[in-house]
């Protein structure tokens, strides 16, 4: 036999057991996209490898080590995209979308990060984006994060999620914060572990996020970003959390939370849930009013986030919050050979009068009894017999196989029995 191919590690088949979660996943966020006007944008997966070493930046561990980039015939560098925000922006100004404009945008699909898998964390991934592009104001920043906090709602899942939000300031007060945390972690640099003691020239603020105890302890007495805040950021920060506040969602403040990607300015923030482990970032993102500019546009301020929908799906199926939907309503077969001629115009028939109903046809030439055990294994809540009379008429006979959700298209058998009349 030959040798059978495998996925790619860390690239996974959605089968078609798990396809009903996505597909409510993604009708509520749809959903819930348009109830705040937003309008959706489709991007290529590919873009040149320069947009996103632009905008990510050269030394985040997204650009240095997780791009799956490569040369393709013409000797163009590409690279598939690792995140939404860089092709959404590049797409803004390309298209002028940006100009003069306040779009409100979201995106879905996969993203490519080369990382080393596990539960959470995948090299193609999905993400739901939303992007909204040319208000500065924190009511803005309030409406991305509501649009988020109205998702849990809709999941059931708020409970299991905690709101953490900073502000990174502006990039001077940020620069000034840098120098102070690298002066006071230089003094101990003989106690940071070797990632930190790396990232002291090159990204010093990401030693926040350190996982090594002995870093965190150093941590505790390390000069605090929020002293550095400039006068006009912690009036952005305060208004955000009032009007977070006012809405009735809770946030708590992380001073150590300063996300991996390098364009974020003011406020960020991700949603936390402990259900999952170490991958327990369902949501994250924040203000980056420097990035449409620094692509080539005219300055333009901007709030989004990205949440992973692997992880969603993960934290709604812990919680038991995935609605479950019929396969097959009714699984239509012949009794006789005569009406197995007739049986795909039957078919026909139903899904004509009733195109909500999720319709199989019976295949091949068992005998009765094995159709029906196939009626049965295919998870329909009805089998529908069709026989021929004498007379070469048509009749049916139905049988109820297992009990419905209360949500089907039929509520009882006189219904059913109606479908031909
Ligand atoms: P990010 O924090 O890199 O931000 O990713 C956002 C979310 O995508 C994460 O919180 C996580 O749920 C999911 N995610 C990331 N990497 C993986 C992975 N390897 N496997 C599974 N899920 C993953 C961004 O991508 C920004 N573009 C967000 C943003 C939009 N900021 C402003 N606008």
């Amino acid at each position: 036999m030959a040798k059978t191919i495998q996925a790619i590690r860390g690239m996974n088949d959605i089968l078609p057991g798990q396809s009903p979660a996505w597909q409510y996943v993604e009708g509520v966020i749809r959903k819930v996209a348009a109830q705040y006007s937003y309008q959706e944008i489709r991007m290529p997966v590919l873009e040149s490898t320069e947009l996103f070493k632009r905008s990510i930046g050269e030394v985040t561990d997204i650009v240095e080590k997780e791009m799956y980039t490569f040369d393709d015939r013409n000797g163009d560098s590409l690279t598939l995209r690792p995140e939404g925000t860089a092709s959404c922006v590049r797409a803004g100004n390309e298209h002028g979308l940006l100009y003069n404009q306040t779009p409100r945008l979201w995106y879905m699909g996969p993203m490519f990060r080369h990382e080393r898998p596990q539960k959470g964390r995948y090299r193609q991934f999905h993400q739901f984006g939303i992007e909204a592009f040319g208000m500065d104001g924190p009511e803005i920043d309030a409406e991305v994060i509501l649009l988020s906090a109205r998702l849990w709602q809709e999941f059931g899942i708020a409970e299991q999620l905690e709101l953490q939000i900073n502000s990174l300031a502006s990039n001077e007060a940020r620069g000034r914060y840098r120098d102070a945390l690298r002066d006071y972690l230089r003094q101990h640099e003989e106690a940071l572990d070797e990632d930190s003691k790396r990232r002291l020239d090159s990204n010093v603020l990401r030693i926040l996020d350190s996982k090594s105890p002995e870093t965190q302890a150093l941590l505790v007495d390390a000069p605090r970003l929020s002293d550095y805040w400039d006068e006009e950021s912690r009036a952005h920060f305060e208004g955000l959390t009032e009007r977070l506040a006012a809405a009735g969602v809770k946030c708590v403040l992380n001073e150590k939370l300063v996300r991996g990607l390098d364009y974020y300015n003011r406020t960020v923030f991700e949603w936390v849930t402990t259900e999952l482990g170490a991958q327990g970032t369902v949501c994250a993102g924040g203000r980056y009013d420097g990035l449409v500019e620094q692509l080539g546009g005219k300055a333009t301020p901007a709030v989004g986030f990205a949440m992973g929908i692997e992880r969603l799906v993960l934290l709604l199926e812990s919680q038991d919050r995935i609605p479950s939907v019929t396969a097959v309503d009714l699984y239509l077969m012949a009794g006789d050979e005569r009406a197995e001629l007739k049986l795909p115009a039957v078919a026909e028939k139903v899904r004509d009068k009733h195109p909500g109903l999720k319709v199989m046809l019976h295949s091949g030439t068992q005998n009765l009894k094995k159709k029906l055990m196939k009626a049965d294994k295919s998870g329909a809540t009805y089998a529908l017999i069709v026989d021929c009379d004498v007379n070469g008429r048509l009749e049916y006979q139905y049988k109820h196989l297992r009990k419905r959700d209360e949500d089907k298209n039929f509520t009882d058998l006189a219904e059913l029995a109606g479908l031909l009349d």
